[in-house]
Formats: C-alpha cells, structure tokens, sequence
C-alpha cells in the first residue's frame, strides 16, 4: 500500500493544469482552463481542469477526479502506475512496499520502543557528559527543567547507539530515522555529538528527535527524517509539557524554537509550543485552536518573522470562529523568545504577550503597507487585494468587523465592500448574472482566483440545458444532508464546524459526513482541493458519493454570496428536524399514557428551542 501521506504530499507538489498540458493543449477561460475532452468525441472544448481546485471536469461526459486519476484514465494506468508516473515527474520516489507500514499498529507500537529506548539512552548519556551538561548550564537551564523535557545527549562516535541496541541491524532503527547507511551498507547514527530534544506526539511517545550542535557546526539543528511515526507538519513540540499551563491560562503561545520553548519554561511561561522548523499548517491551526480559545504566535520582529506571520495568518482565516482569538507577537528585532524572556524576564514577556496584534489588526495592516489610501487606486486596490483573504475568514462577526475597518480605511461604505466581495444578500435574492452561481470557481476554497469573468467555450451549450439545476436555497431539490456533504466538498474546512450529534449513519450522505469530521477531527483531512480529498477516499465506501458530489460542484458550485447563508440554514433544519422528531415521540407519549414532570419539562424545552430556532430562520431569511 502507498501511504495515504504520499499521495496527499504528491497532489500538493505537482499542479495538475501542468500534467494534463503534457497531453492536451490548454487554454485559459477565466480562472480555468479548457481544452476538447479526450475521453469522448467533440468538437467544443467542454473539459475543464481548475488549478485551485487541482481537479478536472468535462461538461460534456462528466468524467472528473485527480492528477492521478487523469493519468490512469489517459494513459490506461493502474493506480499504483499513475502514482508512480506521476511522482517520477516530480522526482519523488514512491515509498517501498516493506517500508510504508503506515497504518500498521504492531509496526508502530515496535517503532515507538524503539524511539523511548534510544531517548532513554541519550538521557543516560547526559548525565555522563559534562561537556553536555555544561553547555545547558551555559544556556541558563535547570537539570529540572532538562529532565521534564526528556533532554538528552548523542554522544560522539559513529555507532554510540549500539550500546542501547545490541541488534544493530534491526530495521526499525533504520525506519525511525536513528541510523543511517552508507554506499556500503553500513549503518552509522544519524545524530552524533549533539544536544537531544525528544519530540512527543500529543500522547506522550517520542516520535523524533532533534538534535543541536553544542558549539558552532551546520546544522544548527538536525532533526529526525519523516517516519512512520513522524510528520513534521503535524506537531508541536512541547506540547505535553504545555497541556496544564494553557489550560490554566487559556492561552496557547507558539514559537519557533526547542530552545524558545525550553527557556521560557525555565522562566515560568510554560504555555509554549513550537512547529518544527516549519510554517504554521493547517494542521497545525486546528490543533492550536481545539486547545485553547487565545492562540498567540509569537516571531522575531525581523522580516522572516513577518513573512512567516503573515503565512500563519493566511492559513488561519479559514479555522476561526467567532469564539476564538489569534494574535502576533512582534519581538524587538535582536530578540527571539529565549533571549527575550532571558534579558527582560517574565513579567516583561507576559506583558509583551498582552499587547500582542490580534489577528484582523495585523490582517489589515500588511494590506495597508502595500497601498496608498490617498489615491482612489490604492483604495481600489486595498479592497481588491482584500478580498481572497477577507472572505476566507471563517468568523462571521470577525469578517464583518474586518469589513467595516477595511470600508473606512478605503473610504467606502460597508455595504460597497459587501457587495465588490459577493457577500451581500438583499431579501430576495436579485436576479444572478447567468454564470453566477454556476460558477467552476465560485467555491471560497483559494481567494486568489481573481476575476473570473472569462468567456468559457461551455457556456453556450450548457445554458439551453434545464439538467443543470441552480443551487439556491429554495430551488434544491436536495436532503439537508446532500446538501451539506456538497457543502463540505467544495469547502472542506467547514466538516469543522458540522455538529457531530446531528449526523447520522443511516444514509451514505450521513457516513460520508461523518467519516469526513472525524478526519477532520484528527487532523486527516485534505483541504487543499478536490482532487486532494477524492484521493483521500479512493477505495472507500465514500468514493462514488464523493465523486459524484464533486462532479456536481464542478457543474453549479454554491456561490460564495449564499454559502454560508445555506450552510447555517441547512444545520437549523437538521436541528429542527431532529427535535421534531423528539417533540413527535413526547406527544405521542402524552397522549397515550401521559408525561411525567421530567418528560413535561423536556416536551417544554424542546418547544422553546423549535420556537427560537424558527427565529432564527426568519432573521437569516431576511
Ligand atoms: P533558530 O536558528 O532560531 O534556533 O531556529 P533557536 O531556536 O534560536 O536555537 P538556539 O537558541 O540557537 O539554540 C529555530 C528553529 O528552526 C529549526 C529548529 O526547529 C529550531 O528550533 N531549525 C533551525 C532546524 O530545524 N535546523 C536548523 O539548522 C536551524
Ligand atoms: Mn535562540
């Protein structure tokens, strides 16, 4: 088996507009591109390929899917082949049978006994050496501190770790990244000489390790390769230490380092985590944000500190809510948080971190740097470029007040900015554009999509068809379920905010929605595309539903005007629905042999909810 992180990290590398231009001739129609589908005759071009949504389309016979999928269908490849072919273009080696035991428990349970046992050892080995031990002394750090962090030491020499594995040839020690082997196949360990952190996953096991040089040496940092265990962009490092402390001050402080998190820990500020020498992921976010309400990210106050805000930031506006605050921390330029905390001390950190720029602040002024607000272009432009990420913001309070601060800063009012980002509903919805809501790139999904207004070949064939029904509230023809699991096709962060209680597994919708949240839930969820979620679920019992799903969206997405609207709308029926039902089997009961006090409350509750969420419809309907 191909583990499911290959593909999903393949999809990200290749772009698909390129792969099929390898076959077809491409030509750009608004944000897609077209060319005469390959997979039945015709002499318009009806077949699509989205580079946001990495996904291709053909009106005409409705085939549809991946990079992966284009190529077994062209090519009459298998999927292992497609795979293959494709990563080859992008010089990734497909990971080797015998050595992709990703979903293989016993595997991983061996691999992470591997992994204490080598922490262990080089725990042994700090207390051994005191060259070690003087240089944490040097960096101000407690044997206290040192031991709730698991620190440790590599000691020098090629194969130290053989004494702490006396088979070692074993495969694990090689699949967990602790050796290395050279042209002659012998093994050496990969970390030598070097200051050990342990990396734990959220549970507790030691899933990598890095490792820094005690002097001056390149690099700076090694750390342990991706493994079975151990995908960089998944963790935070220090975050069992931390788990208590942000609890404790429902605040959640993310930096850069080991040392960061390290040494404000020595100092008292123990809410600290650190990525891994990577951006913020997605991944990253939901995890921060399932923690704690008050994410504050904390970088140097140099340009690379800014550019990695604002990529933090970028991928952030999707998983916020109305509930949840994130904010900047910019340190003096010579200062990262271990010298900070170090040089100023806590309290002075503490206070820093109050004054930290929350998030729709900091959104605002990078776009402000950009322009010239006292020009009718730069406030033009403020708006223009404002608009990919203003209507990512999955807050819909937040996005408002954005809105109104963007609208006074370009001298517009609140409702001219609504209305240049879609996002205004007059009462009656007005009579759309014909390619509104029909729109291939109508999702939410990239922003950066721009205009879209391009002539497509399509068009003129489509629109005397009456079987591409508009999706708008009233016309959908749809369960609530179907409607939500398209939803969440075409904008999958959103499983995020689908409540668990009211899914079902009675219909494949239902299983699908489900399974899809509880990806979501684990951090397992492809949201960079279509394409990316399809193969997330080839093989599955989801698969044909999905597809279908995705094909649909190709055809008549929801516009980004009426999707929230028809997201919320969709959750009250559910809702309303199920109390409904709650409310039927009360009265039934009443009727028949009477309620007591405890069911008479209920029966009343439940009125009282139906009463207010019918409220809550008609304010929304209007
Ligand atoms: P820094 O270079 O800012 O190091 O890298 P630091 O945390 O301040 O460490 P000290 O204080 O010099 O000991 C920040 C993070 O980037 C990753 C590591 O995760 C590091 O903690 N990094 C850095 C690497 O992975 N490799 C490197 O060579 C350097
Ligand atoms: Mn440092």
């Amino acid at each position: 088996m191909i583990p499911q992180s290959f593909i999903q990290d393949l999809l990200a590398r290749v772009d698909i507009v390129e792969v099929v231009e390898r076959y077809l001739p491409l030509k750009k129609g608004g944000a897609n591109y077209f060319a005469c589908c390959p997979f039945h005759g015709e002499k318009s071009a009806s077949f699509s390929v989205s580079p946001t949504k990495q996904f291709y389309h053909c009106f005409g016979c409705g085939v549809h899917g991946s990079a992966i999928s284009f190529l077994m269908e062209y090519n009459g490849l298998g999927f292992i082949d497609a795979v293959k072919e494709l990563a080859s273009t992008v010089g990734m080696e497909v990971p080797q049978d015998d050595f992709t035991p990703n979903h293989d428990r016993a595997r991983d349970q061996s691999l992470t006994e591997v992994m204490a046992q080598a922490t262990r050892f080089y725990k042994e080995q700090l207390k051994r050496s005191q060259v070690a031990i003087d240089y944490l002394k040097r960096r101000g750090l407690t044997g206290e501190i040192a031991a709730r962090y698991g620190l440790g030491y590599a000691p020098e020499g090629w194969q130290a770790l053989q004494a702490a594995f006396p088979d070692y040839s074993a495969a694990a020690l090689l699949e967990c990244g602790l050796v290395l082997e050279n042209e002659q196949n012998r093994r050496y360990d990969r970390f030598r000489d070097r200051i050990m952190f342990p990396i734990q996953d959220q549970r507790g096991n030691v899933i990598g390790f890095g490792g820094r040089v005690l002097d001056k040496g390149e690099p700076k940092y090694l750390n342990s390769p991706e493994t079975p265990l151990f995908e960089k962009g998944r963790e935070l490092y220090g975050i069992v230490q931390a788990r208590q402390a942000i609890r404790d001050q429902e605040c959640v402080l993310v930096v850069e380092g080991y040392m960061d998190v390290v040494g404000l820990a020595q100092f008292g500020v123990g809410n600290a985590v650190a990525t891994l020498g990577t951006a913020a992921t997605p991944n990253h976010i939901q995890k921060l944000l399932r923690l704690t309400d008050r994410v504050v990210f904390c970088f140097d106050g140099d340009a690379a500190g800014r550019r990695a805000a604002g990529r933090a930031m970028e991928v952030s506006l999707e998983h916020l809510a109305d509930n949840k605050a994130l904010s900047f921390l910019f340190l003096p330029e010579e200062h990262d948080p271990d010298s900070f905390v170090r040089a100023e001390g806590p309290d002075a950190f503490r206070a820093a971190m109050t004054r930290a720029q929350p998030l729709a602040d900091f959104l605002l002024a990078e776009l402000k740097k950009e322009v010239d607000v006292s020009t009718a272009e730069g406030c033009a432009k403020l708006v223009h470029e404002a608009k990919p990420l203003v209507t990512r913001i999955g807050a819909p309070l937040l996005r408002l007040q954005v809105i109104k601060m963007l609208a006074e800063s370009a001298g517009f009012t609140q409702a001219e900015v609504e209305q240049a980002f879609g996002l205004k509903q007059a009462s009656a919805p007005p009579p759309r554009r014909f390619d509104e809501g029909n729109s291939f790139e109508s999702g939410f999904n990239r922003g950066f999509g721009g205009t879209d207004g391009g002539d497509r070949p399509f068009r003129g064939k489509r629109r005397q068809g009456s079987d591409f029904p508009r999706m708008t509230p009233r016309q959908t023809p749809q369960t609530a379920l179907e409607t939500l699991l398209k939803l969440v096709v075409q904008h999958p962060v959103w499983a995020a905010r689908l409540p668990i209680d009211l899914l079902s597994d009675h219909s494949p919708e239902g299983r699908a929605l489900i399974a899809i949240t509880d990806a979501m839930s684990v951090g397992d969820l492809p949201t960079q595309g279509v394409g990316a979620l399809l193969e997330h679920y080839r093989d599955t019992p989801h698969a044909d539903l999905l597809a279908r799903m995705a094909g649909q969206l190709a055809d008549s997405a929801f516009d980004d005007a009426q999707i929230e609207h028809l997201f919320n709308d969709t959750l009250n029926k559910l809702e309303a629905d199920a109390i409904s039902r709650q409310i039927d089997v009360l009265t039934a009961r009443e009727r028949e042999s009477g309620l007591n006090p405890a069911e008479r409350r209920q029966l009343a509750e439940l009125l009282l909810h139906k009463q207010k969420l019918r409220v809550r419809a008609k304010v929304s309907d209007s």
